[in-house]
């Protein structure tokens, strides 16, 4: 092999540079890394400009990024990437509930409320009651765990788009399951909704002929001691994007009921059991 880059040994001049000291985990993914780019600008005989489109494109994703606003997880998201990685990192055992993206509108900290509340205070909306069970494998009953819901509102915003306008903590709550692992909280039918679609991200799409829109989801974050925690949303069925989820999130196992109810307190039920998996398995 010569001392010098050419075309041909570019993945092997690049990575020889690695020093021995470095981090085996960084040189294993930094190597990998230099492979796949370099056979991907030879594969598509990457020209000058479209290098530059993409340094552009980049560094626009980065200037939009602020304290509130993570361009490049959206990037990531619409790419695919981010549900990759949650299926790389989350393979489950068949019948355990299966995780999809946090997204980026999860807040710590919301209101531990009662079993049974109501989470929509701007009284927007089709009510809805959820409810079911934290079960293990074997169906029994999970005590004590934490159920951390969020959705956004019947405009399609999650409360911390929409700061003075709606309600702190609106569509937000932890639930504690009791002896019998039910939870059971009233809130509003999801509608669809655009990820944000303003900035470099969005343009990509539009040039793509994709649609920024997720299906209308709730989103839930599960956890109990013992057991892994779960990072997952139900979806509402019937929804005209399930297929096209801009950001890929939907399973199938994760699609479900809403039935109309007549005579009752809420509009809708969607009732939904969530399987956790011990922390051993
Ligand atoms: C969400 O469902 O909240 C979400 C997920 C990924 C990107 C944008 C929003
Ligand atoms: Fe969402």
């Amino acid at each position: 092999m010569t001392r010098y880059f050419t075309e041909d040994s570019s993945v092997e001049s690049v990575n020889a540079r690695m020093g021995g000291d470095t981090d085996p985990r960084l040189a294993e993914i930094m190597a990998c890394l230099v492979e796949h780019l370099h056979a991907f600008a030879k594969e598509t005989h990457l020209t000058q400009a479209e290098w530059g489109l993409a340094v552009d494109f980049l560094t626009r994703t980065g200037q939009i990024c602020s304290g509130e606003r993570q361009e490049f997880i959206l990037l990531s998201d619409v790419l695919g990437l981010s549900m990759l990685v949650d299926a790389v990192n989350n393979r489950r055992p068949p019948g355990a509930t299966e995780n999809t993206v946090l997204g980026p509108f999860h807040v710590e900290n919301a209101p531990v409320r009662q079993m049974g509340d109501c989470i929509s205070l701007d009284g927007k909306g089709e009510s809805c009651l959820f409810e079911g069970r934290v079960i293990d494998p074997d169906g029994r009953p999970i005590k004590g765990a934490s159920i951390d819901v969020w959705s956004d509102n019947e405009d399609g915003f999650y409360d911390v788009q929409q700061p003075g306008i709606q309600p702190k903590w609106n569509n937000r709550g932890i639930f504690i399951t009791g002896d019998d692992g039910r939870y059971a909280f009233v809130g509003i039918k999801p509608v669809s909704y655009p990820i944000p679609d303003d900035g470099p991200v969005g343009k990509l799409l539009g040039k793509l002929g994709r649609h920024p829109y997720r299906p209308a989801h709730m989103h839930y974050m599960v956890k109990a001691r013992g057991h892994q925690d779960l990072v997952t949303h139900t979806f509402v069925g019937g929804d005209p994007y399930l297929e096209s989820d801009a950001v890929f999130g939907v399973k199938s196992t994760l699609v479900a009921p809403y039935d109309k109810r007549a005579d009752a307190d809420t509009i809708w039920r969607s009732p939904f059991d969530f399987v956790l998996v011990p922390q051993a398995a």
